[in-house]
């Protein structure tokens, strides 16, 4: 027997304790190599079939507005950029979404938008209770910014389950790189708290290979996780956008966002994990290889074929404009390859 390397050495604390200090965070991201990778990507497989055996969870993504009033640098629908061509549904194109949806089997609708000011809390309001209304078995997630705790207080009421709210990086300094003034890495996070002490089933997460990224942010942002201990938690790789700051920056690579899938899934062993559109992006196996890493949560667009391409926040991002029906059915044989099953079920999570 070969000693153990120092980086396995780590990945079996992880596997064993759900833990690990900065430094050793810091490592391990670091110093990883290929054949640690594989090693990973083993135990984190098995933790995922233990508490979710070979089921992969399916969210309807309806990209409702692509409107904002944020100037995010990384972000191709960033209110400065002038040549994104706006839309936002109406309510009756919205229900048509989850109408389609429900007839193919989706159980969870995922609301995403910029953060667009028409959509005043009584407006969401009122659109949540519809939703809510119609397909009480579903599960309504929101993915709409920033916003007060009354608003996010009166959305959960009105009948929304769950919030998607990446907290983007951990650390102030590299927020703040990344982001105009007047957002803040402490405002978001405060969003977080206030969305988990209302009630929210809650999905955080960050970039990975966003400019300025350093591996200690990666350690911080490894730490907020666990401290946050949220249901979900999206990754993928940044991708530039040709009409932001960011256009020439280099983007993030599949390699370590499949790495820190593997991780995640040891630091929280029961979090639903997605293997996200961006990945899928920049590696056409992007998923699979998510799925084969940990993930567990496909997002596939529900959204209405004309408006997709102009929810544009990276360049290429994936549309392929499939029908939704056409698109699911390529996904579950694609899924079927490689021995997982996609599942019709609101697929809640299980780290309660
Ligand atoms: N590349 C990758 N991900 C991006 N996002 C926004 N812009 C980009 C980009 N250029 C991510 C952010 C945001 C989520 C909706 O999309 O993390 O939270």
């Amino acid at each position: 027997m070969t000693k153990k390397n120092d980086t396995k050495q780590l990945i079996d604390k992880l596997d064993e304790t759900h833990a690990l200090s900065r430094d050793e965070w810091i490592c391990l991201i670091r110093d990883r190599t290929a054949d640690d990778a594989d090693y990973l990507f083993e135990r984190a497989q098995k933790v995922r079939i233990r508490h979710y055996g070979r089921d992969v969870y399916i969210r309807g993504l309806i990209e409702f507005t692509n409107y904002c009033k944020n100037d995010c640098f990384y972000c191709g629908i960033r209110k400065s950029n002038k040549n994104a061509e706006r839309y936002r549904l109406t309510k009756e194109q919205i229900l048509s979404c989850c109408e389609l949806g429900y007839s193919l089997g989706f159980r969870t609708f995922v609301l995403q938008g910029g953060e667009d000011g028409s959509f005043t809390d009584d407006r969401l309001t009122d659109l949540v209770s519809s939703i809510r209304m119609r397909w009480n078995d579903c599960a309504i997630t929101l993915s709409v910014g920033e916003r007060s705790y009354e608003s996010y207080r009166q959305l959960y009421d009105a009948g929304a389950n769950r919030f998607l709210l990446r907290h983007e990086t951990y650390d102030d300094t590299h927020y703040r790189k990344l982001h105009p003034s007047g957002l803040s890495a402490a405002q978001r996070k405060q969003c977080l708290w206030d969305l988990k002490e209302i009630g929210y089933q809650v999905g955080t997460g960050f970039m990975v290979g966003s400019p300025y990224q350093t591996f200690e942010n990666l350690a911080d942002d490894m730490l907020f996780l666990k401290e946050l201990n949220p249901q979900m938690v999206g990754i993928g790789p940044f991708i530039p956008h040709h009409d932001t700051p960011f256009a020439d920056q280099k983007a993030g690579s599949a390699d370590l966002t499949l790495f820190l899938l593997g991780l995640i899934r040891l630091l929280l062993p029961k979090v639903l994990l997605p293997a996200t559109t961006a990945l899928g992006t920049v590696d056409s196996d992007g998923r699979e290889k998510g799925i084969l890493a940990g993930a567990n949560v496909i997002m596939p667009n529900l959204s209405p074929p004309q408006v997709r391409e102009k929810y544009l926040l990276y360049d290429n991002k994936l549309c392929t404009g499939d029908e939704a029906a056409e698109s699911l059915r390529s996904l579950t044989q694609r899924m079927q390859k490689i021995g997982y099953e996609i599942q019709v079920s609101r697929g809640d999570s299980l780290n309660v």
